[in-house]
């Protein structure tokens, strides 16, 4: 193919030119007596990204799949209740997770397209009185149905209820792109992975932990071996790893971390709604529907756009790759064949978004699905001219 791919799915993302180059290193000795003095300051920065004063930022080799098993294997044991719900791929496959762990697993099931059910959770907490329910799971951002929850809003019931269950927290499509304030919402796991809002390659898994959770590692009876928070927290203290860290890869996200402390945390969490958006107006202008439910889950980060009932949405994707070298998301689960996604994450600006939704309009159309092209384009160019922002070279 004569020029670009255009790498449209929710993760990985693009990579940054600066993120790419502070990898071109040549391999080193993570035993180094000066390897601390990289490390050290690294991983005090993460916890900005997380925003966590008093809690800790643990990098694993790994994806965030791994967050979630060091979550589960850390701070719980087999037995131990927890509740969660399920309302797209990955919000399920975490509960199917803890299934597998043996937990005893009050798990809700959601109409996808919505978000954490606050009133169930409410109800289900509030019946809880002796407190048996050890941890509450939360996704923030469901990359499958394009759904952000309100993680937030369980903190305050746990709190007016005073519960003490642990609040474990799915950040992997959240953090370093939406709000996330893992101290400010009590958050005591916050999962993610290094290739969505970091801009990196996949490789690492992220985890925050809070000072209440780490304690409650003393009580765990499952073994956790790799994904030992005690060990790391030994290790990390000194600016060393129990094991050989993917050192490259956190070279990359030193300058990940840079460039999201040039750009500011708001500035992202702003940047992300203006162009998403863009992209919510060209699927209204399309005449589509959002797979996200009511506008208050509409998610920053990622679109699924439901296809007409007689469509296969997979055609739209396979015409988008192979016809314009475009690459979106699929459905996953119970939503395949019906939605592709748009992911819309990490280092991005207007025209970028701009180039999906002309690969969408063009793979639509060989699809035959009706509507006018340049409609969605055109209401996306609307939007962004209309609200449009200084250009920043800041990260050229
Ligand atoms: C919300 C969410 N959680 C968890 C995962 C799993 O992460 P990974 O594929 O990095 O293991 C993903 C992956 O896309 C995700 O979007």
């Amino acid at each position: 193919m004569i020029g670009y791919k255009t790498l449209a799915v929710p993760g990985p993302t693009n990579m940054p030119n600066e993120v790419q180059r502070a990898m071109e290193v040549p391999l080193e000795d993570h035993r180094a007596p000066d390897f601390p003095s990289f490390t050290l300051p690294l991983l005090a920065d993460l916890k900005t990204i997380f925003r966590t004063e008093t809690g800790r930022v643990f990098v694993f080799p790994g994806s965030g799949t791994g967050g979630w098993e060091a979550a589960i294997s850390n701070l719980l044991s087999a037995g131990d209740k927890v509740l969660s719900s399920s309302f797209g791929q990955f919000s399920s496959l975490w509960v199917k997770m803890c299934q597998d762990f043996a937990l005893n697993v009050q798990n809700i099931d959601v109409t996808w397209g919505e978000g954490v059910p606050l009133d169930d959770y409410y109800l289900a907490l509030s019946a809880d009185k002796s407190h048996s329910i050890k941890a509450v799971l939360v996704c923030h951002n469901e990359t499958a149905t394009g759904v952000t929850s309100d993680v937030k809003a369980v903190r305050q019931i746990l709190d007016e209820l005073n519960h003490p269950a642990l609040l474990l927290v799915d950040g992997v499509s959240s953090i370093g792109s939406l709000e996330f304030r893992m101290e400010e919402w009590g958050i005591d796991v916050a999962v993610s992975g290094s290739q969505k809002g970091f801009m990196m390659p996949t490789g690492l898994s992220i985890v925050g932990v809070s000072k209440k959770a780490l304690e409650a590692c003393s009580t765990s009876r499952f073994p956790c071996g790799y994904f030992s928070f005690q060990e790391m927290t030994k290790m990390n203290e000194q600016g060393y790893f129990p094991y050989t860290p993917a050192a490259t890869l956190l070279r990359g996200l030193r300058a990940s971390i840079d460039l999201l402390h040039n750009e500011g945390l708001e500035n992202i969490a702003s940047r992300h709604h203006r162009l998403a958006a863009g992209v919510r107006a060209a699927v209204d202008a399309w005449g589509l529907e959002n797979c996200a439910i009511e506008p208050k889950w509409h998610s920053d980060t990622v679109t699924a756009i439901v296809v007409p009932e007689k469509y296969d949405a997979n055609d739209v994707i396979n015409a988008a790759y192979h016809n314009y070298g475009v690459s979106l998301g699929g459905g996953l689960g119970k939503v395949a064949g019906k939605v592709f996604r748009i992911g819309h994450l990490g280092w991005l600006n207007e025209t970028m978004v701009l180039r999906a939704l002309g690969g969408v309009e063009m793979a639509m159309r060989d699809v035959g699905i009706q509507f006018k092209a340049g409609s969605g384009v055109g209401a996306a160019v609307e939007l962004y001219t209309d609200t449009r922002q200084p250009l920043s070279l800041a990260a050229e």
